[in-house]
């Protein structure tokens, strides 16, 4: 018997080494990794300037708090900000996307002295007291506090119309992923975002966007802000942020930087200097082999070529895809790993979710592609 929580439904692999986009499990099989380990490995497994900056990040020095000054962590910040394309002037490193929420709330509440958050139906924030709030279905199937920090009201996705009604002179932030990742791959589109910014500037509430698993280069952009030209006041990010390493970000512009006092936020464990040699390493990776690029190319050609077998449509951005399905996600991810290909499901059953590294060339989608017709 394992001696870990049994919180989590194991799939039926382990995992004992991996390379580039595949995982070399016991028994000698070799399964490609459509799924990234729900959407970190963002270069994908063993990748070498990584794994030499996190090697001479612990040779160097290990771990030194906040408090004292670190030019690894100075340079991870500058350089995430440059990489966000401008309109943010300061970054709090912490250790999860929940983490990261819960910050950038903390920040909306300090700033309007208000009681309500508007959330999107379907969007999955985490795991925490304040992120639960603001988890579609999480009070019915986990959230167990015995009351939630503040009010909070749902707004059905994409319904320009409904959101006046949610947005109102008593709310703090809108909070939204640009691109629902546990919701199925659904991408929110220009329209809905650029409403929800002007509602927030005519309200005075605060705009969120939690870019925790469409961040940091997964929709073929920095970030999914940039790629709607929709620019909130704060975003979000973890999960590829550090290939692994685990650490998240807050960014934000420089009205939500103006209104930090010293002691506001807090953390022993972000921006630690191993973590930020991670997160430089990652935005090295992603800038100098031309990522973005590749995602948006080989995310093309997922869209072109695998209409095949029981896929019937996409949605999604970039290596955020979701596949719809004719029969249940759960039974095409089933089959699909029993032929050594991992993928993910979401929170729509029709919907098969890919996650893969950025690294993800087209002859993988050729093997996807005829596995999928086969099935
Ligand atoms: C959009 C989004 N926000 C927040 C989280 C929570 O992140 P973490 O598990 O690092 O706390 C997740 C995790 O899946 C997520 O997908």
């Amino acid at each position: 018997m394992s001696a870990l929580a049994a919180v989590f439904a194991q799939y039926p692999l382990e995992v004992e080494h991996a390379e580039g986009v595949w995982l070399h499990a016991r028994g000698g099989r070799r399964v490609l990794d459509l799924y990234g380990g729900h959407a970190v490995a963002a270069l994908g497994y063993g990748h070498p300037g990584w794994t030499r900056a996190v090697q001479a990040q612990a040779a160097t020095c290990n771990f030194q708090s906040n408090a004292v000054p670190m030019a690894v962590r100075e340079r991870a910040a500058a350089r995430l900000l440059r990489f966000a394309g401008g309109g943010y002037d300061s970054v709090f490193f912490v250790n999860s996307g929940a983490e990261a929420n819960e910050n950038a709330l903390k920040m909306a509440f300090r700033m309007t002295s208000r009681p309500h958050v508007a959330a999107v139906e379907g969007s999955f924030h985490g795991r925490t007291a304040a992120a639960g709030t603001i988890t579609w279905g999480a009070r019915e199937k986990w959230h167990a506090f015995p009351r939630t920090p503040f009010d909070v009201s749902w707004m059905p996705r994409r319904d320009i119309g409904a959101i006046a009604r949610h947005v109102t002179q008593d709310t703090a932030a809108v909070i939204v992923e640009p691109v629902q990742g546990v919701g199925g791959a659904f991408d929110m589109g220009a329209e809905f975002l650029q409403a929800l910014r002007n509602r927030c500037d005519e309200m005075g509430a605060l705009l969120i966007f939690d870019e925790v698993q469409c961040g940091m280069g997964r929709v073929g952009q920095a970030f999914a802000a940039g790629l709607y030209g929709v620019h909130p006041d704060m975003i979000t990010t973890a999960k590829a942020l550090g290939n692994g390493f685990p650490c998240a970000a807050l960014l934000m512009a420089p009205r939500v930087s103006a209104a930090i006092k010293l002691e506001t936020l807090g953390t022993t464990f972000g921006g630690g200097p191993m973590a930020a040699a991670a997160i430089e390493a990652v935005i090295e990776a992603i800038e100098g082999e031309d990522l973005l690029a590749n995602v948006r190319r080989v995310s093309r050609y997922i869209r072109e070529t695998c209409r095949v077998g029981p896929v019937t449509g996409f949605q999604g951005e970039g290596f955020l895809l979701g596949l719809r399905m004719s029969r249940p996600a759960k039974e095409v991810q089933a089959a699909l790993l029993e032929r050594n290909i991992l993928a993910g499901t979401s929170g729509d059953p029709q919907v098969l979710r890919l996650l893969p590294p950025f690294i993800l060339q087209e002859e993988h989608v050729d093997l996807l592609k005829g596995t999928l017709a086969a099935l």
